[in-house]
């Protein structure tokens, strides 16, 4: 973790929510922090940062027990006594049902986003077959467009392993990307170095707890993420730390169904609660294509939609 950061984040206790966090680093360099503690001046709750990756939940034990493989090689792998001896606690606490989230290292969706972001082969059989060429980043890559016109301090919720935000870190001050997958976002750190880019930082943290100083940002984007979430609460959640005329940028297919078979969203029904929620929508409904390589055989494809959105009070 980028060490100067610590002054824009808030403690995620929801009986607290104080920006009062401090830094104890136990190992890093003089900027960056890889095994240390973020802790709460007020509340006292005390957020690990794990290979350089801060977690910023209110529950660690139950994230720990979602991905058990995980919560074991950051065991092994911890150098510094501090945070072996809290992991160590923290797994003698772990006794019923844990397992191991679908988007961390060995879960199935893990490869799945590794290779959509890492760019197709030229030679792609699926995209070779059709006649209109799709461009698997394209959707990526609007982020820039001129017209669209982010700036300033950005958030990138569900950023998986960081092809958006680093998009938008060519145009923005600074940006964050926030994930629940702790592999993503080990990857959309190690993808950022890869990049010397210093504009950015990546943080496991809960979309509908987010772990900033409030009505911080200028731009916000989520990107297929929020047919995973209950809407209301990342509405609430975004509310929080958006600023007045600051933009929010929602993609997605809205794919999911609920338990009846009904569609649960649509796209006029998200513009409607967007403006319910004090969002002006600034542009009209769009089907922008979008692909998925599932493995050698089977791929998801998508039309998302593109809305641009911005907080008016
Ligand atoms: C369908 S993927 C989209 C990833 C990326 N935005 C993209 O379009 O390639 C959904 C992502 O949302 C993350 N996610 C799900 N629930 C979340 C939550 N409550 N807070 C933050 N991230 C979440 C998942 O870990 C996953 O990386
Ligand atoms: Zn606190």
């Amino acid at each position: 973790m980028i060490k100067k950061i610590v002054t824009d984040l808030c403690c995620v206790n929801n009986s607290c929510k104080k920006p009062r966090l401090y830094l104890e680093s136990f190992l890093g360099t003089k900027d960056e922090c890889i095994e240390g503690f973020l802790s709460c001046k007020i509340c006292k709750s005390k957020y690990p940062i794990i290979q350089g990756v801060p977690i910023l939940l209110e529950n660690f034990h139950e994230y720990a027990c979602q991905r058990i493989i995980t919560f074991g090689k950051w065991i092994v792998n911890s150098n510094s006594s501090q945070i072996k001896s809290f992991l160590k606690s923290e797994g003698a606490k772990i006794r019923g049902h844990t397992y191991n989230d679908r988007y961390e290292e060995n879960g199935i969706w893990y490869n799945v986003y590794l290779n959509t972001h890492n760019n197709y082969p030229s030679g792609d059989r699926l995209l070779s077959l059709l006649k209109k060429q799709i461009k698997p980043h394209h959707v990526y890559k609007m982020l820039t467009n001129e017209d669209l016109n982010l700036s300033g301090i950005g958030l990138d919720i569900g950023c998986s392993i960081g092809s958006s935000t680093i998009e938008l870190s060519k145009k923005l001050s600074f940006v964050f990307g926030i994930d629940l997958s702790f592999s993503f976002i080990l990857e959309a750190r190690k993808r950022m170095h890869n990049r010397n880019r210093r504009n950015m930082e990546f943080i496991v943290a809960d979309a509908t707890n987010l772990p900033f100083k409030s009505k911080f940002f200028h731009s916000i984007v989520a990107l297929n993420v929020i047919d995973r979430l209950d809407f209301v609460k990342l509405i609430f959640s975004v509310n929080s730390s958006i600023k007045k005329n600051g933009k929010l940028i929602l993609i997605d297919p809205y794919h999911f169904v609920d338990d009846t078979g009904k569609d649960k969203f649509d796209s006029s029904q998200i513009r409607k609660k967007l403006e319910k929620f004090g969002y002006k929508i600034n542009n009209e409904e769009s089907y922008i294509p979008w692909i998925m390589k599932i493995n050698e055989r089977s791929y998801l494809f998508y039309f998302v939609d593109f809305i641009e959105a911005k907080k008016d009070n």
